[in-house]
């Protein structure tokens, strides 16, 4: 064989045993560039046939352009097993394990107080009150004067304020200036419940916060008596604590009311028996209420010779802690979840 032939042979038995062992696209280029490349193996040989006497020329062109034509099938041949296993090996490494345990959705929920609201809410709506919203950024003209608390009066002290502008502007210390609010705006007859936020600027503790909910209630038509208070109080309690609830009305003083109680209801814990929440005594203090002061109605420019009113307060806070028996009001407004999702 011509020496030619046996290099073209070598040449050719050499690129295909190294193509078998290319296994990715960087080895594969490698490889093309050694032999088929610009300064590639057959390419030389290619250019080494123009060097032959014209007598071999044609043999040796001939077997090189059939060996060309081998290697570069081959080589497409590979190219296509290659490209197939570079899908596989990515393939294999973004497998999504669809056995795996979903993440869990966390869902919101309302707040404690929030559920509170709305239920009182809900109870008052169906005897036919409406729902009224006033500012949180108060005059102390509302807060206090229209209630017939004026400067340097004593009960004052009962209401600790932040002011926002002293002394005139204030942040609320209760609900009840929506009182004078409302009967300013509207003539009887009224009924109403107003929800809100409240501040009081006191030290901390398990049965203080600085900032707390109200909802106050306010009715006034002609001829509403003192029945009529309770009537509105007691079916509130029923619905809101359970059917066979027992109410107590006691004197107490708010210098808007007049005459001014206070309502306990059995406790929802031991309901009446005695228990750690109501410390024994079988009573929880629910609320504040009374008959509106005429001074007051006077102040907005009612008549009280031709119309009464009763007014209520409570706190959801308070209602909340007893119904679910939470010792401490500050964990209401601490951020914890482990706290407010037992709520959800
Ligand atoms: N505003 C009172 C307080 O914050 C609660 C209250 C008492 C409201 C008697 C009333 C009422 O409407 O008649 O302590």
């Amino acid at each position: 064989m011509a020496a030619i032939d046996e290099a073209l042979l070598k040449l050719t038995e050499k690129a295909l045993g190294e193509l078998d062992q290319t296994d990715d696209e960087a080895g594969l280029e490698n490889w093309r560039t050694e032999y088929l490349g610009r300064r590639g193996a057959l390419t030389e040989h290619m250019r080494s046939v123009g060097q032959l006497s014209p007598e071999e020329r044609p043999a040796a062109g001939q077997a090189a352009n059939a060996a060309k034509a081998r290697i570069e099938s081959a080589f497409g041949e590979r190219k296509t097993r290659i490209d197939e296993l570079s899908l596989d090996r990515q393939l294999e490494a973004e497998r999504i394990d669809v056995t795996l345990p979903a993440r869990r959705l966390y869902a919101g929920g309302l707040h404690p107080v929030t559920q509170t609201l709305r239920r009182i809410l809900e109870i008052f709506r169906d005897m036919g009150f409406q729902v009224a919203e006033g500012p949180e950024v108060e005059l102390d003209k509302y807060n206090f004067e229209a209630l017939n608390i004026p400067p340097e009066h004593p009960a004052r002290d009962m209401f600790d304020t932040f002011y926002v502008n002293p002394p005139s502007v204030l942040l609320r210390t209760h609900t009840s200036p929506n009182q004078a609010r409302i009967m300013e705006r509207v003539p009887p007859p009224i009924r109403v419940v107003v929800p809100g936020r409240c501040y009081r600027y006191e030290s901390q503790d398990a049965s203080h916060e600085w900032m707390f909910h109200q909802v106050e209630g306010l009715a006034v038509d002609a001829g509403l008596t003192m029945a009529d208070l309770k009537g509105v109080l007691v079916a509130f309690a029923q619905r809101m604590f359970w059917p066979e609830v027992q109410c107590r009305f006691r004197c107490d003083y708010f210098p808007f009311v007049e005459p001014g109680v206070d309502m306990s209801v059995q406790c929802p814990i031991c309901r009446g028996k005695g228990c750690r929440v109501c410390k024994m005594s079988g009573w929880i203090e629910m609320l504040g209420a009374g008959m509106v002061h005429p001074r007051v109605l006077r102040n907005v420019g009612y008549d009280p010779d031709a119309v009464n009113g009763f007014a209520f307060g409570m706190g959801p806070e308070r209602i909340t802690m007893v119904k679910h028996a939470i010792d401490d009001i500050r964990l209401f407004y601490g951020n914890d979840l482990r706290f407010l999702a037992q709520f959800n």
